[in-house]
């Protein structure tokens, strides 16, 4: 007896009218005509069944925090940075769980299955730290949550956030992370990324710095960052969050420094929607888009994932837990639009980002998690035009979200009643 069975699903690479057996939280079977009985069985004709979207780069500790205590009125990354060291000081570990909580639950309902955030490792309560580490416990059911040690005020330039980001690893927290372009100097920021991936070598641990979110196309910190990767042995381990800088890079430069990132195996990660709207507000016209060469990096060989970075917080008033959002942000800024760039604009918000945080089981194959979304579209490229409703999100072969199709009821003398806004 299973516990699901989706019956008649397209999957991500363009197989049609398949079927998906699930048992014990195991995907035990994809492939046409399945007749095993189950406890659950879900008609998915004509819909994309994908694994779930990956989260690779956000804030939970920042999250659904707008307005506190106060909006950031010139919008750039500075004035965000600073406004959030205005809310740490008045927010307790209960107000982060209760606002992280809640956007895990909105994360769930959008068909998130792992999210990577970075949680603030400068101020000497941890209390993000103490939060987020409460709430990877209680999510852990629905919710993969990897934590990012994150010196935000600078791992050098803040006096007391090397003890406090060693503590924070201490405590638990997964991943090493970084802000090299926010120390004071350009060698700081050098020393800086030397000695977190030399904390993280000595750890076994990843890599995921900030790195180079500016529009300075003489920032250096790429280099530096791949250069101690190699010198650390950590290829494949190791993450470069944002790389903005690289858009307003000399040309020459830039073709030197990707093979360099290639042969370090660096992950990638834009955010397009923190990117567009943070970058390039110290130019008049024409103003720079800056999101890193995404189409460069991946024909390179590297694996890039899209994050989300911010929802309602100091730096973004927008977002809504939706990737297929930012998959399409990405996909305008980046200009990636042939049939095959658009699909990989799918894979950079799931496969591309399962494959940056080493989940493992993940997939929709025979031996895989029980982890799926079913979409109300009928292939990846569709569901980023549409950001398709996520009709049924699964994980361990349970249903944890369910929401009903989009349609539209009308009344036009001689059209149909009714309309599925997908449709075409
Ligand atoms: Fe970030």
């Amino acid at each position: 007896m299973l516990d699901l069975l989706i019956k008649n699903a397209t999957l991500p690479d363009g197989t049609t009218d398949t079927d998906i057996a699930c048992r014990n939280g195991t995907i035990t079977a994809v492939e046409p005509g399945i007749t095993a009985e189950a406890a659950r069985v879900i008609d998915a004709t004509g819909r994309l069944v994908s694994p779930p979207f990956i989260d690779p780069h956000f804030h939970m500790d920042a999250t659904l925090s707008l307005g506190t205590p106060r909006m950031n009125v010139s919008g750039t990354l500075l004035e965000g940075i600073a406004l959030w060291g205005e809310l740490k000081q008045i927010q307790s570990v209960d107000d982060i769980v209760t606002r992280a909580l809640r956007y895990c639950d909105i994360a769930v309902s959008m068909g998130i299955g792992a999210i990577r955030s970075h949680v603030d490792t400068c101020d000497d309560s941890l209390t993000g730290v103490q939060a987020l580490l409460q709430v990877r416990e209680q999510v852990r059911d629905y919710i993969d949550l990897q934590l990012v040690a994150f010196p935000q005020d600078g791992v050098l330039r803040d006096p007391t956030a090397m003890q406090n980001t060693l503590r924070a690893l201490d405590m638990g927290v997964d991943v090493v992370g970084g802000i090299p372009h926010f120390e004071r100097t350009m060698e700081d920021g050098a020393r800086s990324v030397r000695v977190l991936c030399e904390i993280a070598a000595e750890r076994g641990l990843m890599v995921d710095m900030h790195c180079d979110e500016s529009d300075d196309p003489q920032s250096r910190h790429v280099e530096t960052l791949a250069c101690e990767t190699q010198r650390l042995g950590l290829q494949g381990r190791v993450a470069g969050s944002h790389l903005t800088s690289m858009h307003s890079m000399d040309n020459y430069y830039v073709s030197k420094l990707i093979a360099l990132m290639a042969e370090s195996e660096m992950r990638v990660i834009p955010n397009p929607l923190i990117n567009i709207m943070l970058q390039g507000r110290h130019d008049t016209y024409p103003k720079r888009r800056g999101q890193t060469r995404v189409r460069e990096l991946r024909d390179a060989g590297m694996t890039v994932g899209f994050g989300s970075d911010c929802v309602k917080d100091p730096w973004y008033s927008m977002g809504r837990a939706d990737m297929l959002d930012v998959a399409a942000m990405g996909l305008h800024v980046g200009q990636l639009s042939s049939r095959e760039d658009m699909a990989w604009c799918f894979d950079a918000v799931t496969v591309n980002s399962a494959r940056i945080m080493g989940l493992e089981g993940y997939g929709v194959s025979r031996g895989c998690k029980a982890n799926v979304v079913i979409l109300q579209a009928p292939d990846p490229i569709e569901a980023i035009r549409l950001r398709a409703t996520r009709l049924t999100v699964v994980r361990h072969g349970k249903i944890i979200s369910e929401t009903p199709e989009a349609t539209a009821a009308l009344t036009l003398p001689g059209r149909p009643g009714t309309l599925d806004p997908g449709a075409t």
